[in-house]
Order: structure tokens, then sequence, then C-alpha cells
């Protein structure tokens, strides 16, 4: 799966993410990110990609120009690298977007190919967002000073969903939000004892029923306790 990220801080983007188990991906070609600088497309000859927003208002937008042509630069790229002109999908990061949800991050990690348009300043010249036909996407209700972190957070959750990306292929099945809209249980390792702290015993029986009987009633205990919206949508799966 390739991952390109159109950003005015291409070291910020690969910094976070060339590390760990993605670092790992990458090194095993399961997946490829590449982050793409909107500033080296300016025909502005001082390498401006800002200016004041028409009619008035707080800080600087990005000018449609750098954005468009680094957008053809990396469409021109996937077509070099897989021979066909199958369009991706573009995601611009924004607060005003749709929220990410692990849902969104399992069909995305379907695709070959994935573009994130990271913002800075005070946003995108509307005119390109419209030609390239972004699909505005957000992390969370809170507002932060660009797009990359987003997008970092969106690889991330994507990546580890891309058959390989994880150790052990059935993790990503069992975890929180995976199964039924359940948390996940508490889990232990070694010591058996620690500080006087002991491990449940039914994890030490061997008895495999018991154990998966175990943590689902933990499991569905820390979704009532931790998340209430979440217990309402498993005992109620089809009432949104
Ligand atoms: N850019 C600034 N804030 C953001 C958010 N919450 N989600 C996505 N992109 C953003």
């Amino acid at each position: 799966m390739n991952f390109y990220v159109m950003t005015l801080f291409p070291e910020m983007v690969m910094g976070g993410l060339n590390n760990s188990i993605i670092k790992r991906a990458m090194d095993n070609n399961l997946i490829r990110i590449e982050a793409v600088n909107i500033r080296d497309y300016t025909l502005d000859k001082h390498k401006k990609v800002d200016d004041y927003p028409f009619g008035g208002g707080a800080g600087m937008l990005m000018q449609a120009q750098p954005v468009w042509d680094c957008y053809q630069a990396v469409l021109e790229n996937i077509s070099t690298n897989e021979g066909k002109n199958q369009k991706p999908r573009v995601l611009y990061m924004s607060p005003q977007g749709k929220t990410f949800h692990q849902e969104m991050a399992r069909e995305l990690s379907k695709e070959q190919n994935l573009i994130f348009l990271c913002g800075h300043y005070e946003g995108i010249d509307q005119r390109v967002l419209d030609r390239i036909g972004a699909e505005e996407v957000s992390i969370g209700d809170y507002v932060l000073t660009g797009g990359e972190f987003p997008a970092m957070v969106m690889i991330d959750t994507i990546s580890r969903l891309v058959p390989g990306v994880l150790n052990n292929d059935t993790s990503a099945d069992e975890e929180s939000f995976s199964d039924r809209n359940l948390l996940e249980y508490p889990q232990y390792t070694r010591p058996e004892e620690w500080e006087g702290e002991e491990v449940p015993e039914v994890l030490l029986s061997g008895h495999h029923k018991k154990i998966k009987e175990w943590r689902l009633q933990k499991a569905i205990e820390n979704t009532k306790n931790k998340r209430p919206d979440l217990y309402l949508k498993y005992i109620k799966p089809d009432v949104e």
C-alpha cells in the first residue's frame, strides 16, 4: 500500500513514521510512505506558498497553484509506478471533516494508494480543494496547527490493518473497536505475583473456554465503565 503525503513539513511526517512497527513495514515493502514537499512546486521566485485571504480575516492561506502542481506530480508518480490511471482518494486533513474512526481505517486499508493533503496556516484556497475532489477528514474535535499529525495518526492506524504489518495476524481483529464495539480485556505478563498483586487465577488455569468467558466478561465491564456510549452500541448494535 502506498501513502503519499502532500505537506510543507516532509521531515516531520517521515520522522514521525519511520520508527518501530511502521518502519519495519516499510523495510519489508508492505507499505510505502512518500512525503512530498508542496513548496517544491511553487512558481513563486521567493518560494512563497501562502497569501492573505480575500475579504480579510486572520492568518494566511495556502495558495492553489503549488498544491495543484504538487498533486499533479503525485498522480504522475502513481501512474508511472503502476502503469495505470486509477484516481486515488485524496484525504484533506481538516477539523471540519468527517471524524476518523476504526471502520473508516478498515475501509481505507483496502486501497492501493492514498493521498493525504496537509494544510497549514488557516487552510487552503477552496478552489484547489474542489478541483482535487478532496475528502475532508478530522481526527477529533480540536484544532491542530497543521494536518501533519492527523495524517500520521491515520497512516499509523491504517498501516497496522494491512496484512503482515502486525506480527500476529489475529491481534488487529481482537482488539478494542474491532469486536462488536467492545473495548479490550485487561492483560497481564510475568511475574505471576508483583508487589503482592496476583494475576487473576483463571489466566493461569490453561482452561481456554473459561479464559475466553472471563475475557468477554471483563471486556463488557470495561466498556460499560469507560465508554458507556460504546456499551449501548454493543447491547443494541443496530441502533445508531
Ligand atoms: N487540522 C487541524 N486540526 C485538525 C483536526 N482535528 N483533524 C484533522 N486535521 C486538522
